[in-house]
């Protein structure tokens, strides 16, 4: 597909792409990693503060109740590089690290984001709470980060993928990440990942449908990126934001659907999408998993499931799983 350089922004040919393939496909999709720019990071963070929003409060108490078990299955004496996928602002890795510092547990720390500046603010932060922190930010996507980390230092490694991230994945990319995962690391190293469990579905519903519109407006941002980056001109108005949650599969998914039939232009594509009344984006997934899902998920993806931590109301489980 040729771009049409329309301004002098520079215009981002994989989000151009994606945009135009999801647009043009028959269940027409726009990918949920793209929420993330500055003003999609702010409503994440407001979302993080939601009442409805239990995964956060439930990964914090995991941590705050567990950390010294985490340390025992983790630790055994030998120093061990702390990775992080998509650190952010560190706000419940902190709970692990302060309490590696306190029982003096040799680690070096390396969060990895595809944000420089969220990076730079997370390392500012941690450097002025614990000034003999060892920090060394990755500022590459996950895979890369990985490579260069293995090129680097050859200490065992515990990986954390926090936050319930995996459900963000469809299953068959989910498997696909934990094999690719499972390839960067050596025998004796760990991951822990963040995984939203199956529980009442209006609870999980309402997670995603909050009352104050800040889950619809992370949505719709996605829109205004289109518009400001590429030249498009979505009225956001003219979007319905709808969650749904499937019992039966664990999907949550989000969608905005198009309230009246309407024809969207993008500039830098120089194409039209035309709308349907009623006609559906299909947004964001978030995937919650049962625990026996978890179980087969670690098989079939090479590691060995050592533990799940979960929190009081068993809503969401740090999941350990080791490479052997
Ligand atoms: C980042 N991720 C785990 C969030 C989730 O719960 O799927 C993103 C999110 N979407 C809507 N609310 C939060």
């Amino acid at each position: 597909m040729k771009l049409m350089e329309t301004n002098t922004k520079t215009i981002d040919q994989a989000f151009a792409r994606d945009v135009h393939e999801g647009l043009s496909s028959s269940n027409k999709f726009l990918s949920s990693r793209y929420f993330y720019n500055a003003t999609g990071d702010k409503l994440f963070q407001d979302i993080m503060n939601m009442p409805e929003y239990y995964l956060t409060n439930c990964e914090f108490e995991i941590f705050n109740q567990q950390k010294a078990d985490i340390l025992k299955q983790v630790y055994y004496g030998q120093k061990f590089n702390l990775v992080e996928l998509g650190a952010g602002d560190g706000y419940k890795t902190k709970i692990l690290l302060e309490h590696f510092l306190r029982n003096e547990v040799e680690f070096e720390y390396f969060p990895i984001d595809i944000s420089a500046d969220v990076l730079k603010e997370l390392k500012a932060d941690l450097h002025k709470k614990w000034p003999d922190l060892s920090v060394q930010t990755l500022n590459y996507e996950y895979f890369t980060a990985l490579d260069k980390l293995n090129n680097l230092n050859q200490a065992p490694k515990l990986i954390l993928f926090l936050g319930g991230n995996i459900g963000n994945f469809l299953p068959d990319v989910a498997q696909s990440f934990y094999k690719k995962l499972w390839g960067t690391m050596r025998p004796g190293d760990f991951v822990l990942s963040g995984i939203d469990l199956k529980k009442d579905p209006q609870v999980i519903l309402h997670a995603y449908n909050d009352p104050a519109g800040i889950t619809r407006n992370f949505n719709l941002n996605l829109l205004s990126r289109i518009n400001q980056e590429l030249g498009g001109n979505f009225n956001l108005n003219n979007f319905m934001h709808y969650p749904i949650y499937n019992p039966e599969t664990g999907e949550a998914r989000s969608y905005l659907i198009s309230t009246k039939a309407q024809e969207i232009y993008i500039a830098s594509l120089n194409k039209s999408y035309s709308f349907n009344p009623w006609e559906a984006i299909h947004m964001e997934i978030s995937k919650k998993y049962g625990l026996a899902e978890i179980a087969e998920l670690a098989e079939k993806t090479g590691f060995t499931l050592e533990k799940n931590f979960s929190d009081s109301k068993a809503y969401f489980v740090d999941s350990l799983w080791k490479k052997i």
